[in-house]
């Protein structure tokens, strides 16, 4: 693929050397609002969802797109999810309450935690949440809220580990017997039958088996385990499965030499064992999830941030940006790779730097050897596909507060997240009286 056309589809373009993104002239934005901010594309966003939805619709009616709250949980993404018809899922009672607030409704979210306490379960239950459990121990709390609370027994399900997991990096691999996440085949038995015995009649089964997979054939020997695992379950127990969730990682190109996952060869690794379940005949008609949240607004925001120091220490040359690993911290944190450009295209030599954030802490770069064109303190760059897991994972470490979010759409720029002050590092913070 042409880079500019790389570019294109990641709806950023270079017009008379400066460059735009959704057709707004970065120059503008720069010049209201202090960087480093995150700039999210309304119509990107909107765009990859219809996309993925519409080849769902195409391959199998009853399905349903579950965002992946975690990955940008800003309330005016979950808005544009919500108006384009998306489910969610969420990971903890704070995105639960998230997706509530923006408006989606309970019985469109999913509730997948990680080590669930019982203040989580009876924020679930009073809330009329949906829970995907994660333990067979877990289930017995959850039953006493039930009955605690009196409260009618929604479906329930539980994460199976199917044991294949894939992911662009080892933390995100959810799935093998060394894995936190979910039971294994040889419990998946004796979860569904201890809730059947608790009461429960509605059922649907969950997995996620990692994040940031490019290569469909990752997900094929994980989604054949995960449906002989769904018949032997629905044979032995005599369950009809409302629903069943495949879970996210589907993967964006962050490189330009990588190839865009191949969404139609996705669905059809997805499509073929569920048609395999349903060629029984038995099976009744199930609603297929899946729960994306890099696929959907990965693409749909890019950082921008300001070189303040240009640095060659007679052996590295380095570019110091006022972004570090407190605003985004995948590079630092799964060394991944985020694509770098100027925001004035220039003409002349590309020479390579490492461009670094002002965190103490030589793990603080955002690319290494990166070609850059005569660069001034005071230029501004622009790191691509900052959309998911940016944000939502920035920190206030070396006590700097975290940046703005601005919304582009049609033309227009909102804030829709104001840029911390330093005051917002001291709100929570409490001064003993022997102290004072
Ligand atoms: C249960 C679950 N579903 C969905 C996702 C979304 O993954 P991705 O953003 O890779 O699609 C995650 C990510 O960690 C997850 O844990």
């Amino acid at each position: 693929m042409k880079y500019s056309t790389w570019l294109k589809k990641k709806d950023l373009e270079y017009k008379n050397n400066e460059l735009h993104y959704a057709d707004i002239n970065l120059k503008k934005v720069i010049k209201k609002y202090k960087t480093p901010f995150y700039i999210v594309n309304e119509r990107l966003i909107r765009k990859r969802y219809k996309k993925l939805k519409s080849i769902l619709d195409t391959n199998y009616k009853q399905n349903e797109i579950h965002y992946a709250v975690k990955a940008n949980s800003n309330l005016a993404v979950l808005k544009i999810l919500k108006s384009e018809g998306a489910s969610a899922d969420c990971s903890s009672v704070g995105e639960v309450r998230s997706c509530l607030k923006a408006g989606i409704p309970a019985e469109s979210i999913i509730y997948t935690g990680n080590m669930f306490t019982n203040e989580d379960f009876e924020f679930a239950v009073k809330n009329d949440i949906l829970i995907n459990l994660d333990s067979i121990s877990q289930l017995d709390r959850l039953n006493h809220i039930y009955e605690k609370l009196d409260k009618e027994k929604l479906p329930l399900s539980f994460r199976i580990n199917p044991e294949f997991g894939a992911g662009h990096h080892s933390h995100t691999i959810t799935a093998g017997k060394d894995i936190k996440f979910g039971i294994l085949d040889d419990q998946v038995i004796e979860a569904y039958s201890k809730a059947k015995e608790y009461g429960f009649t509605k059922f649907g089964t969950h997995i996620h088996i990692g994040s940031g997979i490019l290569d469909p054939n990752d997900f094929e020997s994980a989604f054949n385990k995960y449906i002989d695992i769904v018949m032997k379950l629905a044979d032995t127990l005599d369950i009809q499965l409302d629903f069943i969730d495949f879970g996210g990682g589907l993967g964006i190109p962050y490189h330009p030499e990588e190839e865009p996952l191949d969404l139609e060869l996705f669905i059809k690794k997805l499509i073929s064992p569920i048609n395999k379940l349903l060629e029984r005949g038995d099976f009744g008609n199930p609603i297929i999830k899946i729960e994306p949240g890099r696929f959907i607004v990965g693409e749909g925001s890019i950082l921008v941030t300001q070189i303040n120091t240009i640095k060659d220490n007679g052996y590295k040359k380095f570019l110091g940006v006022d972004a570090g690993f407190q605003t985004l911290i995948r590079p630092t944190m799964y060394q991944s790779y985020h694509h770098i450009i100027q925001c004035k295209q220039k003409n002349g030599e590309k020479e390579e730097y490492d461009i670094a954030g002002p965190i103490c802490e030589s793990g603080d770069i955002l690319g290494k050897d990166r070609k850059i064109i005569e660069p001034e303190e005071g230029d501004c760059l622009v790191i691509l596909d900052t959309g998911a897991y940016g944000f939502t994972m920035a920190s206030v470490y070396n006590s700097r507060p975290r940046p703005a979010e601005l919304l582009l759409n049609n033309g227009n720029i909102y804030v829709i997240r104001e840029e911390e002050k330093y005051k917002d590092l001291f709100k929570h913070q409490k001064i003993p009286k022997h102290l004072k």
